[in-house]
């Protein structure tokens, strides 16, 4: 049986993890989270106090980090090791979220992430989702999608998820958070943010999981190979 790579760019917070999630476990591939390498990137330079605007710092910093992703049985999803310690949880931290973007865009860090990705990648069967998957790591990806959905629901559904883990989290800084990513991630220089011209729009303001996940399902089946 033919495998296939399935690669979900788009917005932050529009449900592309939950989507790739849901797709990996269907077609028994592996889900690859590429933003968790940019996050687990930021959690170390935050924490060693690496100043990303020197490249100097920046490529030394990278060469005593290491980076994989190593299946939990018990969430059943792949976890992101950072030097050795499991990083899954602590880098969804708002305290990340609001350097990943910036620490995004240096060449350096794209380059070392983009070659563990395409690596990861060379046995197919695997759904990425990023923000330059299907245009730069993936090109030749058989199945595409960009996800999008408005604004407010974005905001709303991120405030909820970090709601549960900290109490004392405002809407209003989860809005200006996502708004700044957003811009940043579409406005980089390096791979920025964009639809590839094959990709299927899937556009989830009003649509629920189960039909999202239904539609997008249904794109799969119709590639050569793939069978569920
Ligand atoms: O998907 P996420 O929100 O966890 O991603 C965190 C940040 O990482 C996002 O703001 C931009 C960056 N990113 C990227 O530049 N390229 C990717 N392929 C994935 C994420």
């Amino acid at each position: 049986m033919k495998k296939i790579i399935i690669t979900i760019d788009g917005w932050s917070s529009c449900g592309k993890s939950t989507l790739a999630k849901a797709m990996a476990k269907a077609l028994n591939y592996v889900y690859v989270d590429s933003g968790a390498m940019y996050r687990a990137i930021t959690l170390y330079f935050l924490r060693n106090h690496v100043d990303w605007t020197d490249k100097k710092e920046v490529n030394k910093a990278m060469k005593d980090i290491s980076l994989e992703f190593v299946f939990n049985e018990k969430s059943q999803q792949s976890e992101i090791y950072l030097n050795g310690e499991n990083v899954e949880y602590v880098i969804r931290d708002l305290v990340v979220a609001e350097k990943v973007s910036e620490v995004a865009t240096i060449k350096e860090v794209r380059e070392a992430a983009v070659a563990i990705q395409k690596e990861i990648g060379k046995g197919r069967g695997i759904v990425m989702d990023g923000r330059d998957i299907g245009t730069v790591v993936f090109p030749d990806a058989e199945l595409k999608i960009f996800m999008t959905a408005d604004n407010a629901v974005r905001v709303e559904r991120r405030f909820k998820e970090l709601y549960e883990k900290n109490p004392n989290v405002t809407i209003e800084e989860i809005k200006a958070n996502l708004e700044m990513r957003d811009y940043i991630d579409s406005h980089r220089e390096i791979s920025p943010l964009k639809k590839a011209d094959d990709a299927l729009v899937l556009d989830n303001t009003n649509i629920t999981e189960k039909e999202q996940f239904h539609k997008a399902m249904k794109w799969a089946k119709e590639r050569k190979g793939v069978v569920v």
